[in-house]
This record gives structure tokens, sequence and C-alpha cells, in this order.
């Protein structure tokens, strides 16, 4: 079996690198996980790696002049460690147009709304301001504009009437830690291929790429 080596890109908590390095211990999983880049020294994920015994450094964006040097010190501790697949996992660094470039098709993105509906942060509060009815998360190729790129997997969830935004982030939390392992899993078997816009998956039974949570009950 292919195992394709990834790496995962964190600046916080890490539970959807968490997700990934529990699904990484699966014997049929096919990747493993290389390296863990997080850009902040105090992000728990960082924790999360050594106790799995996975390789996990700090590049401290605020120790570069500018984000092209940043960045070339990220690609080249991704070109040592032979990575074949970035995963961004609550990365909270806004990528140069380059740097995507450079790893297109080769970098997805988790993010915590149905995309391309709100891009950007704030996205629990903005969801229940419009009285949307079904919120969620999206894993997707990274292209040059934020949160954009083709849509690998998403979850929906329901937006209850009493939700606050802690309470919505905690209904969609899961779902992000089960479509990431998925969407990985996708790649490293080579059964999602981007053509054009857009992913196409096969081998997938109806409904490919789309989850939805049942209505908790009260
Ligand atoms: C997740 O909800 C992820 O979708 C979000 O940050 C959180 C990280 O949680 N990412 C973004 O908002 C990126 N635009 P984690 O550190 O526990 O995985």
């Amino acid at each position: 079996m292919r195992i394709l080596k990834l790496a995962v890109l964190i600046s916080g908590n890490g539970t959807n690198l968490q997700a990934l390095i529990d699904a990484c211990a699966a014997p049929d999983f096919p990747a493993e996980i290389a390296l863990v880049i997080s850009n902040r020294p105090d992000a728990y994920g960082l924790e999360r790696a050594e106790k799995a015994g996975i390789k996990a450094i700090t590049i401290d964006h605020k120790s570069f002049d500018d984000r092209e040097s940043f960045e070339d010190s990220v690609h080249e501790a991704l070109t040592e460690a032979k990575v074949q697949l970035v995963c961004l996992a609550g990365f909270m660094r806004i990528l140069t147009a380059t740097f995507v470039r450079r790893w297109q098709d080769r970098l997805i993105n988790i993010h915590p709304s149905l995309l391309p509906a709100y891009k950007g942060l704030n996205t629990y509060e903005r969801a229940i301001e419009d009285g949307v009815r079904f919120a969620g998360c999206t894993v997707h190729y990274v292209r040059p504009d934020v949160d954009t790129g083709p849509i690998i997997i998403q979850a929906a969830v329901p937006v209850l009437s009493d939700d606050d935004p802690d309470s919505l982030a905690a209904r969609i939390l899961p779902q992000e830690h089960i479509i990431y392992p998925e969407a990985v899993c996708l790649i490293a078997s080579s059964k999602a291929r981007v053509r054009g816009h857009k992913v196409i998956i096969d081998d997938m039974p109806v409904p490919s790429g789309a989850y939805i949570a049942p209505v908790p009950k009260k």
C-alpha cells in the first residue's frame, strides 16, 4: 500500500491534527504524518504531536521580516521532510499566492462553514445572524484567494433556534474530525481528482463527499 507523507500545519489546539493522528494510527490508513509545523510556539497541538512521537517544529512568523521569508522556511522544512500533502488544520496565517502555487493540488484546508458561504472569520456568528438552517464544514484544495478552492468533502449540521456561536461550533467540530481524515484517505488512495475547479471522487457511494449530521434530540 502506498503511504502518503503528510505535514499538518497548525496554530492552536490541534483537535483536527489529533483526528488525523488517530486516523493514521489505523494499520490500513494510506497516509502518515511526517511533520507538524506550528507558527506559534504555545500551540497545544505541538504537545499532541510529541505525545504521538511525530516530529513537530515551530516556525514562528514573528521572527521573520516578511511573509515570503517565513514561507520559504516552511517550504524548506516541508521539502526536507519529503512531504507529499500539506494539511492546514486551524493554521491561522494567510499564505501568499507564491506558496499556494508551489503546493498546488498538494495543499488542503479545513474551514468551519459550507463554502463558498462564510469565508474568513466568525463563521458561526455570521451563520446564526443570517438565520441559515444548515451550517457545517468543508475540506478543500487551497487556491490563492482565502478559503477558496475545489471542494473535496462537506458535512452539514442543522442550526437550532437557540444556538449561540459556541453551541454551533461544538456541533460542527466533531464533523470536522470525521471529514478531514476521510478527505486525506480519498486523496491518498487516488480516489479524489481535481478537474478544473471541482473535485471528482471515484468509487464513492452517492452522495459522494457529502455528510449530513442528524438533528440532535432535545
Ligand atoms: C477548526 O474549527 C478549523 O475549521 C478552523 O479552526 C479550528 C481549528 O481547531 N479553521 C479556520 O477557521 C481556518 N479558516 P483545531 O486547532 O482544534 O483543529
